[in-house]
């Protein structure tokens, strides 16, 4: 089996993230920042260590401004519903995951907030102007992907900060493609929100994710309920993370993904993504020499997160990836990866595409074993 599919999920995480929650169920699973018993104390300074490990990685200062939550959908949903009001307008793009538009399309009907769309060129590129153009009075909000989870294109967020930041705009950055591999300075990109999944690049279990909310963002909840602190007063606390994460945590995923962000920390981000563009360019060179491929990503290292995108001739794009699964025991993502602009802007809306993404853990004859795999599926559909 040669698993491709990390864009969606990462497999395998490394065996000292699985050890690691392995301990933590056996050894001190109890309820973090709920008792003053040493096992509750315990699993709150392994829930703290993560915050740690997980905000080193980011330049994020202050652990406690970072938020867990179950996934980057459930972060994204808290930083847009928790920031965006009645007659408010936010700045979006066409490359956006519909854990982004599908919140802002649900306040735009039920509460009247104004979306614009920004639509990227063929690649999805998007030119940070054409988002400034859009400013208004009444803008409070620029959201942006750190890369298209289609076809892995970068998005300008230095450029995006800075206009942000010129404008007194709060800016979101959904890094669930690009976390964990490429260099994030919350700070030196003038990020105020950033949320990202626990289980893609950062190496962690599913069920984890994350949201980041700088200093000044006034933010409101989605969710209250006990946190363990003021637990006397009826009312929300309102500091962090506390305001956000109500419930009994996941301490168990919490570790793994602490662990993941630690192995990651000690492998280094920048390590991770050279292993991973040797093998995107491998796989971008090899498909543009096979007949029929249509290639929708590129293979330079400062513009693709990490993803190959394609298509053969006509062949369904489900088609192509059951024929890898089967035939070759490769495992892929087909059709449309929930991002229906994205694909409008790829002129993909049709067909969907095949979505290569490869891990550090992946191996070069693994790729070459993939080139030769389509090469032979594309003699057979010519
Ligand atoms: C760009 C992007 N944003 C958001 C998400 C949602 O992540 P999750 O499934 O962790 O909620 C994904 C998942 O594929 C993604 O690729």
């Amino acid at each position: 089996m040669i698993y491709l599919d990390n864009a969606a999920t990462s497999f395998p995480k490394p065996e000292c993230v699985c050890r690691e929650m392995d301990r933590c169920m056996r050894e001190y699973c109890a309820n973090p920042g709920r008792s003053g018993h040493p096992l509750s104390l315990k699993a709150g300074a392994a829930v703290m260590a993560s915050r740690e490990a997980i905000c080193s990685l980011f330049n994020i200062c202050d652990p406690m401004r970072l938020v867990f939550t179950k996934n980057a959908t459930e972060a994204l949903n808290i930083a847009i519903k928790g920031t965006a009001f009645s007659g408010c307008h936010v700045i979006t793009t066409s490359m956006e995951h519909n854990s982004v538009m599908r919140p802002l399309r649900a306040l735009e009907r039920d509460i009247g907030i104004e979306v614009t769309v920004v639509r990227g060129n063929e690649l999805g590129e998007i030119d940070p102007d054409d988002i400034r153009k859009e400013i208004k009075k009444n803008t409070v909000l620029i959201i942006s992907t750190l890369s298209s989870n289609v076809n892995g294109i970068v998005m300008p967020i230095k450029e995006l900060g800075y206009i942000a930041s010129q404008s007194d705009l709060a800016f979101l950055v959904d890094a669930s493609q690009g976390a964990g591999s490429m260099a994030i300075d919350v700070e030196e990109l003038n990020i105020s929100m950033m949320a990202f999944p626990g289980h893609k690049g950062l190496l962690g279990p599913q069920g984890t994710g994350c949201l980041y909310v700088s200093n000044g963002i006034p933010i409101k909840t989605l969710m209250e309920g006990g946190t363990g602190s003021n637990s006397d007063s009826h009312y929300q606390p309102d500091f962090l993370p506390d305001m956000l994460e109500s419930g009994t945590l996941n301490t168990p995923g919490i570790v793994g993904l602490g662990t993941g962000a630690s192995y990651i920390a000690t492998a280094g981000a920048g390590k991770i993504a050279a292993q991973k563009h040797r093998l995107v360019k491998i796989l971008i060179e090899g498909f543009s020499q096979i007949p029929g491929v249509n290639l929708y990503s590129v293979s330079d290292i400062n513009r693709n997160s990490g993803i190959v995108a394609i298509n053969l001739r006509d062949l369904d794009s489900g088609e192509l990836s059951y024929i890898l699964d089967k035939e070759y025991g490769i495992y892929t993502r087909a059709g449309f990866h929930c991002s229906p602009g994205a694909h409008k802007t790829l002129g993909t809306e049709k067909t969907g595409v095949v979505r290569f993404s490869p891990s550090l853990f992946n191996k070069v004859s693994e790729m070459i074993y993939t080139l030769d795999a389509l090469e032979k599926i594309s003699w057979k559909t010519i």
